[in-house]
């Protein structure tokens, strides 16, 4: 298998890259920043002749502030938005997560550039890619694509919003920054390339370019009166057509619309030979299957992205806050809540919780229905929590007439949710166990030691509807309830040491989560770059297919990001081949 995949590359090269020149054997390690093998100056001039925009020299955000003396740019600037996520992601030398910039080394040392100027570290370049391409057209993905190919670079995409595998980011690599691909064009009646003049038309279509963020795609589709599903978080910057998708894309109005990858009707894509081609149901239909649960970064750049919308709706939220007073009561509030999720769930509602053995806070959404009818469903639970807790509990329901003034009341603003470093790790919950053996779940959950704990009930209803092998999307989505997730933190510049007892907090959760699911199904974009087995936890049963498929439209593999498909043939840091 190994061998093979080495071997095919060569032997595909030839056929497919003689027209846009050599390409450098896939044995070979990528060439790094500062090697002699980067190249010169003047070959960085005939790129930039074919782009629209001058070269990139990312730098990370911090760098402003440093010398601490004599600040080199706006650190003011830096303090008051660092946190803000739509600033972060104009940035290309910035991660939403600041840990991600960083780079230690074999030692334990840590590369980095912090914002916080009196812990006397020089700023350091880390893990920023120092050199890129600001993309605005098909043309400059192309030539980006072919100059990293040709060139034998170490290639990251990075998009907008976040990534918790640290996939938009490489130490010396040459970045593609697809931020600026912002087009947005509304489709009365959309027809994928391709398809047969006998095939359905589909109304309403909207077509997102990489770089657009949810809240902006959002706003779009409002103004022509539709709705549709996205990703939902503080500041909507999570990108409308990136990673996101390519992960398979939840949000708590899934258990209605079903996931982003059930909503998606075309890609277009640049592949490593550089063609611009588009994958849907009639075209290039392995690549499409792929492309909808694969993994962001690892098939081409998708320069679009094609989903159906929805007639708009109004909803009920429910919010619900308890404190728990013993053990036993977290455990008997926690059991009954994951015993209700496959009722909530078949029933179109979806949404957040944070759990810890002294509190628990509940938000749920229950799409065209009213507070009265969504009280009425929630009221033997609600009586059961506020029994429980002999009182300590609130309940508040809102109304709102659409999903964007929804939206914009809740997740316009609020505690920020980058800016600071984050490592995360979950679990997909299965319906039978949530059903059948809650109480268990409860005690596993309420068992776990550090971090930020929680359920994303993102899963069931719609979701469970769709056949699990007409897409690459992991199969455990479909029998899915909810996603179990825990977060580590740590103080910017805390020492190696310190942010591996926090890794090894994460991993002793997941080893506990493991207990109550046996598959390790995990949601890959909110996974952990420490997952033991990712083939197994992200991918399970679709990994060799997805591999191959990976290797007909990249023999050479310059699409690698950490945990991805093919990762497992490179060494930890992508650059050389093992
Ligand atoms: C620095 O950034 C702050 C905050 O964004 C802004 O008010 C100020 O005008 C900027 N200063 C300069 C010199 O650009
Ligand atoms: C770690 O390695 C780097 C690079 O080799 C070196 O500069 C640094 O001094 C080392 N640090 C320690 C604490 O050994
Ligand atoms: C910055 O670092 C210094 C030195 O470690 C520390 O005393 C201070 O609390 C830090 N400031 C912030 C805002 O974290
Ligand atoms: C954006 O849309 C315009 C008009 O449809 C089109 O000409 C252009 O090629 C698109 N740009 C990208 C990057 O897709
Ligand atoms: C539980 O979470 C609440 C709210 O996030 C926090 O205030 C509290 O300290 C946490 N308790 C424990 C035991 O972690
Ligand atoms: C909302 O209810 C109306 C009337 O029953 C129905 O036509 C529509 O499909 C429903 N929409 C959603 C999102 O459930
Ligand atoms: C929305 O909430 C208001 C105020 O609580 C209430 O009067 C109204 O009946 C609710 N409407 C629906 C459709 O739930
Ligand atoms: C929910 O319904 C019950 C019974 O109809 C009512 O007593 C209660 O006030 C309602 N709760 C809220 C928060 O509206
Ligand atoms: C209320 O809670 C107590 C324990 O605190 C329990 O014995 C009782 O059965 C509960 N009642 C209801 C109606 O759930
Ligand atoms: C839970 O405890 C916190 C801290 O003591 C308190 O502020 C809050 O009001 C309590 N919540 C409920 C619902 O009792």
């Amino acid at each position: 298998m190994h061998l093979l995949h080495h071997l095919l590359p060569l032997l595909l090269t030839s056929v497919l890259y003689t027209a846009a020149g050599p390409t450098p054997a896939a044995s070979q390690c990528r060439c790094l920043y500062g090697e002699p093998c980067w190249p010169s100056q003047s070959t960085f001039s005939a790129l930039s002749d074919q782009l629209s925009q001058p070269i990139l020299h990312p730098v990370p955000p911090e760098s402003a502030c440093y010398p601490p003396s004599s600040p080199s740019g706006n650190c003011s600037a830096l303090l008051s938005s660092f946190d803000n996520g739509d600033w972060r992601a104009d940035q290309p030398g910035a991660m939403q997560l600041p840990n991600f910039q960083t780079y230690t080394l074999p030692n334990g040392t840590i590369e980095a550039c912090y914002m916080n100027v009196s812990l006397g570290v020089p700023c350091e370049q880390g893990s920023v890619p120092p050199i890129g391409v600001d993309a605005r057209t098909v043309e400059d993905v192309r030539a980006a694509v072919v100059f990293a190919r040709q060139n034998n670079l170490r290639l990251v995409v990075k998009n907008t919003g976040h990534d918790y595998l640290g996939r938009s980011t490489g130490r010396g690599a040459f970045m593609l920054w697809t931020h600026h691909l912002k087009n947005m064009t509304f489709d009365q009646e959309f027809v994928p390339d391709g398809a047969p003049s006998s095939a359905e038309k589909v109304s309403n279509a909207v077509t997102l370019g990489s770089g657009v963020a949810w809240h902006e795609a959002y706003d779009f589709v409002q103004e022509r009166g539709r709705f549709i599903l996205g990703g939902i978080s503080v500041g909507g910057t999570v990108g409308a057509a990136g990673g996101w998708i390519m992960g398979a894309g939840h949000s708590a109005f899934a258990p209605t619309f079903g996931l982003g990858v059930d909503n998606v009707l075309q890609f277009t894509i640049v592949l490593a030979s550089g063609q611009h081609i588009a994958a849907n149901a009639y075209q290039n239909t392995d690549l499409f299957w792929a492309l909808r649960g694969g993994g962001g970064g690892t098939y081409g750049v998708v320069t679009s992205v094609t989903y159906r919308t929805h007639p708009v709706f109004s909803l009920s939220m429910a919010v619900l806050t308890a404190n728990f007073s013993s053990m036993d009561i977290a455990q008997s509030v926690i059991t009954k809540f994951i015993k209700s999720q496959p009722a909530w769930s078949d029933k179109g509602w979806g949404g957040y919780s944070s759990i810890n053995s002294s509190s628990f806070q509940l938000q749920y959404v229950a799409p065209n229905v009213s507070t009265a009818d969504m009280n009425a469903t929630l009221s033997p639970f609600v009586d059961f929590v506020s029994n429980a807790t002999q009182g300590a509990s609130q309940i508040a329901y809102q109304n709102f007439s659409s999903f964007i003034e929804w939206y914009a009341a809740t997740y316009s603003q609020g505690p920020p949710q980058v800016g600071y470093p984050i490592l995360g790790a979950n679990r997909l919950l299965s319906r039978a166990l949530a059903a059948e053996n809650p109480a268990q779940v409860a005690e596993k959950l309420l068992s776990l030691n550090g971090g930020v704990l929680g359920t994303l009930s993102v899963a069931g209803g719609a979701v469970s509807e769709v056949d699990p092998s007409s897409m690459s999307v992991f199969p455990a989505w479909r029998t899915a309830v909810a996603e179990l997730y825990n977060t580590v933190t740590w103080p910017e510049g805390s020492p190696n040491s310190v942010i591996q007892e926090q890794v090894q907090a994460l991993e002793r959760n997941t080893e506990i989560l493991n207990e109550i699911t046996p598959d390790s199904a995990s949601y890959m974009n909110e996974g952990s770059p420490y997952e033991k087995d990712f083939k197994k936890s992200f991918f399970g049963d679709h990994y060799t297919k997805l591999k191959d498929i990976k290797f007909k439209y990249d023999p050479a593999s310059l699409f690698v990001v950490p945990l991805g498909v093919g990762s497992d043939e490179w060494d930890s840091d992508l650059r050389c081949p093992v």
